[in-house]
């Protein structure tokens, strides 16, 4: 969704400051991104619709380069199209007040009519204009900018984080405030800083502040940071230490973020993994309350709820949890489990599976599962996260930071996640042996060179060149069967994302109800079939595909099917239930490269966002 950030510091060049965390956050939203900056208690606004590279150029003229105050905004339009009114700060109709938004304000019609009925004239179609004339009416009143601003946000229903300046104010001074979407901030040596995404404020300091829902925190120099809720209580959040490394934020060497990070997967399965690897005992350990064999003895069932990505995760824990572990688990989409009425089983766990911990729907599924009474864990890659805070016990993944909107290196880790505790399950409901748990940590602690080996220079090459002869192709299926079915939605998924062309998943078997119709030579089938039970059935599909002219591209570790393909990549052979953290390396790597000979904008792919705090 939308991307906010903002500071004071003590030396002027607050616009740079601005800049720089807008450009880390821009993976949020990038249709229109705009700046408020007091400059001599007076608010300057520079905003416009389109990249963020069309404001830099605006502000290049450096005229508001002395300012020491200011608020941004990168958006991902909900109420107005991107255009350079309907972006970010908006304000009051006499500037008194600027204000940046992410999320939703549900009531803002109503009070836009009844603004508008006491002579408010609205300058854009956004939600957020109704909060700025709210907050400038208080101020217009007499009332301080914290005040003004509470009282706002008691009349508005939605979800937010929003940050506003006001001009005149005796000193410079921020106030912002959360409800749903996230919101942190922190105090540095030389200024203070908020942002919806850490990310943003660890170039500055790595203590942070995570605001939750219902606070609204006042940012002024040589304060410090006050928190209260919006009826005016004070309260106390602690500072926590964010171990994530501001290097880790950049590109590095690679020309795009997601190119980076698949080839930080190998590093990623470690992170995650290895650690937390108990060889001797065949288990795994995560080192935090709620994975006891107690518990987890006493789960019944699991619902997996997550969205996009996750989701294809979830489907994959769902294979490794009934293999492994004899539990019955049910995977849905975030968005349609809160609002079918779901009937949960007695001794249910819902596991919500998120990179970002925001994303609304699977928030609101994870919720709903608690209050009909099942307990909660989540895999998550972001420590304060709302999905964290809000769970009874996290895997947290280490992927670290993933920017690319495209996710890639935290889907490898949500799958580790869910193998790792796919084993603690099965071995502390006895239903794996200590010498099937040592062999399948000991398949895990092999896989990290496999990985490497498809990342290496003559594996890229290969699957550049398949990219190359596939690019005019008029459509792409991807099937796969068992643990990778879903390998095959995901491959599916990230061409769509990113290369814009038609692509779906299917389970291999059924292809033959339908899909089969669409086969012709100008469609491409990505076979996805490694070494295991299965794979026969796979290769039969592949036979019925080829019979009907279809360009088939087999991916995975069975040579047979391999043979039978125009093209293909040899993935190494690995545990079955290991298989798909190989298998889609490939598949990133053919949507990545796909887009790339296309020359689209791989890291910003139109229309998405990263993080989806809105329904
Ligand atoms: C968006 C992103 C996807 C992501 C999904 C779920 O649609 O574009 O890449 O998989 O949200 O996000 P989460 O943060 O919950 O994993």
């Amino acid at each position: 969704m939308c991307g906010v950030v903002g500071a004071i510091q003590r030396g002027g060049g607050v616009v740079e400051t601005l800049l720089q965390g807008l450009r880390l956050l821009e993976y949020r939203g990038y249709d229109s991104a705009g700046v408020a900056v007091l400059e001599a208690g007076a608010i300057s606004i520079r905003r416009k619709a389109g990249r963020l590279e069309r404001l830099e150029h605006s502000l290049s003229d450096g005229t508001l380069s002395g300012a020491r105050a200011g608020i941004g905004h990168t958006r991902w339009a909900t109420h107005g199209p991107p255009s350079d009114e309907n972006a970010h700060p908006h304000t009051d109709a006499e500037g008194r007040v600027a204000l940046v938004h992410n999320g939703v304000i549900e009531n803002w019609a109503e009070l836009r009519a009844e603004l508008e009925a006491a002579g408010v004239r609205f300058a854009s179609d956004t939600d957020t204009e109704v909060l700025a004339h709210l907050v400038g009416r208080e101020v217009a009143r007499g009332r301080e900018l914290p005040d003004a601003v509470r009282a706002s946000l008691a009349r508005v229903r939605g979800y937010y984080a929003i940050a506003a300046l006001a001009q005149g104010e005796r000193g410079p001074r921020i106030v912002c405030a959360r409800s749903g979407p996230p919101l942190a901030v922190a105090a540095g040596p030389d200024g203070v800083y908020l942002a919806s995404d850490v990310l943003a404020l660890i170039a500055h300091t790595r203590d942070v502040v995570f605001l939750e829902d219902g606070d609204v925190c006042e940012l002024e120099l040589g304060r410090p940071l006050r928190v209260t809720r919006i009826d005016g209580t004070v309260v106390d959040r602690p500072t926590r230490r964010v171990e994530w490394d501001p290097e880790s934020a950049g590109k590095g060497s690679f020309p795009h973020y997601m190119l980076k990070e698949i080839h930080e997967q190998p590093d990623v399965l470690a992170r995650t993994a290895f650690d937390r690897l108990r060889l001797d005992k065949g288990d795994v350990d995560f080192g935090v309350p709620g994975f006891g064999d107690h518990e987890l003895r006493a789960i019944d069932r699991i619902q997996v709820v997550a969205c996009g990505t996750a989701l294809h995760a979830g489907w994959i824990a769902r294979y490794l949890i009934e293999g492994l572990a004899r539990i019955p688990v049910d995977v849905d989409y975030a968005s349609e489990f809160r609002y079918r009425d779901p009937v949960l089983a007695h001794n249910t766990l819902a596991l919500a599976i998120s990179q970002s911990g925001e994303t609304a729907d699977t928030l609101a599924a994870l919720r709903l599962a608690k209050t009909l009474g099942a307990r909660t864990a989540a895999i998550c890659n972001v420590v304060g996260s709302t999905l964290v805070r809000e769970s009874q016990a996290t895997i947290l993944t280490h992927a670290g930071p993933e920017i690319g909107v495209a996710s890639t290196k935290a889907f490898v880790a949500q799958v580790v996640a869910a193998f790792l505790f796919a084993v603690r399950l099965g071995r502390a409901r006895g239903v794996l042996s200590l010498a099937q748990g040592k062999e399948l940590v000991s398949e895990l602690r092999l896989l990290r060179p496999k990985m490497e080996s498809l990342l290496g220079e003559r594996a890229v090459s290969e699957v550049r060149d398949i990219a190359q002869k596939n690019r005019s192709q008029r459509g792409f299926l991807f099937l796969g069967r068992g643990i990778n079915y879903p390998i095959a939605l995901e491959g599916a998924l990230k061409l769509k994302e990113i290369s814009y062309v038609h692509a779906e998943g299917y389970p291999a078997g059924e292809m033959k109800h339908g899909p089969i119709a669409l086969i012709d030579p100008e469609m491409s089938i990505l076979v996805v079939n490694s070494a295991g039970p299965l794979a026969e059935k796979v290769r039969s599909n592949l036979e019925q595909v080829r019979a009907r002219g279809g360009h088939v591209i087999a991916i995975g570790s069975d040579r047979e099917s391999i043979a039978q393909s125009d093209e293909h990549v040899l993935v190494p052979e690995c545990s079955e239930w290991l298989s798909p953290i190989l298998n889609v390396i490939p598949l990133q790597l053919v949507a990545y490269h796909m887009a790339d000979l296309k020359g689209l904008d791989i890291d910003k792919p139109r229309n998405l966002a990263k993080s989806v705090t809105v329904e």
